[in-house]
């Protein structure tokens, strides 16, 4: 740094220069690392007040170099002190930049027409648009050769990695934000954690009417493939959500439950099917059939009691 510059740029730029190097070298996780190590604060109030140590001494030495000189050295020495501030190289670079013509010297680049007193300067091209233009240039071939002579990657191809990075972003949010579940987003929850946590919220709210095992009291039986409100996780939940037809028993659970105990509670409902539970009331609704559920054509149809066999078992390893 020149010497030219003056303290109060030399010392926050030394600074955060500093600060800027122990952030990148301290390995401090996702916070940075003056919050994760307290001392590191106390380390940069010790270089800010060295800094500022080194400025006083520097000034110091300056004032007592000053008193030596002779009278004509220190008026030479003030003239340059005061220049100091004048930033000439911010003055060269805007002069490099521009190309501008001085005013004075305007006469030179005058044209010669002369529209009613109106006249024209011949100046160069600013040559910060030039640059400029050149940047454009090349990146236009870089772009060119990058897309479509290599064809590094197309549109097509960046919005799907896109939405893949953002679809595990949802995962990761859902994850820590299970209430924002409702209806139209709800999924069977598999993990052991939710499905004993929605046996608990049914033994406190629902074995009442359902029974213990969900074979069914004044409640329908819930361990059938028979639903009056439709089977699947989304009716399920809506069911438990909004409460069962008017005037049949089943309140609307959303007063109470929150949306992740409510999914909870049906994914465990769920799992209670294909169970035998002590006292089956008998089947109520009509026979639920998955509309997600892959197609199969009529000679295939066989292998379908086989296939549900097959979800049943795997929501029961899930649930162990
Ligand atoms: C006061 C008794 C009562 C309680 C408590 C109760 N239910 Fe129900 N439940 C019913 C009745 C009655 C129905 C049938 C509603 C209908 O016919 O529309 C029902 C229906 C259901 C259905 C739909 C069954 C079908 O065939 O469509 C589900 C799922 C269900 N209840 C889950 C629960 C859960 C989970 C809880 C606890 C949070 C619960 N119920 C608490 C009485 C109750």
């Amino acid at each position: 740094m020149s010497t030219k510059t003056p303290w109060w740029i030399r010392v926050p730029v030394l600074f955060f220069l500093i600060f800027g190097l122990m952030e990148f070298f301290i390995d401090s996780g996702d916070k940075p690392a003056i919050i994760e190590y307290p001392i590191t604060q106390f380390f940069l109030l010790l270089v800010l007040m060295i800094l500022i140590a080194i400025e006083l001494i520097l000034a110091s030495i300056e004032n007592i170099m000053f008193q030596t000189l002779s009278e004509e050295g220190k008026e030479r020495y003030l003239e340059a002190k005061t220049k100091k501030y004048e930033w000439t190289w911010v003055q060269n670079l805007m002069k490099k930049l521009t190309r501008t013509k001085a005013i004075e010297k305007e006469e030179e680049i005058i044209l010669d027409h002369n529209y009613d007193g109106i006249r024209e300067l011949d100046n160069v091209l600013p040559p910060w648009w030039v640059y400029l233009f050149y940047v454009t240039i090349i990146f236009g071939v870089i772009y060119l050769v990058r897309f479509h002579v290599i064809g590094e990657y197309d549109q097509a191809l960046e919005y799907e990695q896109e939405v893949a990075a953002a679809k595990i972003e949802i995962e990761e949010y859902k994850r820590t934000a299970k209430d924002l579940v409702d209806v139209n987003t709800v999924e069977l929850l598999t993990d052991a954690s939710d499905l004993s946590a929605g046996e608990s919220i049914f033994q406190s709210n629902c074995v009442a009417c359902h029974m213990a095992d969900g074979g069914g009291g004044i409640g329908p039986n819930l361990t059938d493939a028979y639903w009056i409100n439709g089977g699947g996780i989304k009716n399920v939940f809506n069911t438990i959500s909004e409460g069962g037809r008017p005037g049949k028993g089943m309140i609307a659970w959303k007063q109470s439950l929150k949306p992740a105990e409510m999914a909870q509670v049906a994914s465990y409902v769920i799992t209670l099917g294909g169970t035998t539970p002590a006292n089956p009331k008998e089947a109520e609704g009509d026979l639920w059939k998955d509309p997600d559920a892959p197609q199969t054509n009529e000679s295939e149809s066989e292998a379908q009691p086989e296939q549900m066999e097959q979800a049943t078992d795997s929501t029961q390893v899930a649930m162990d």
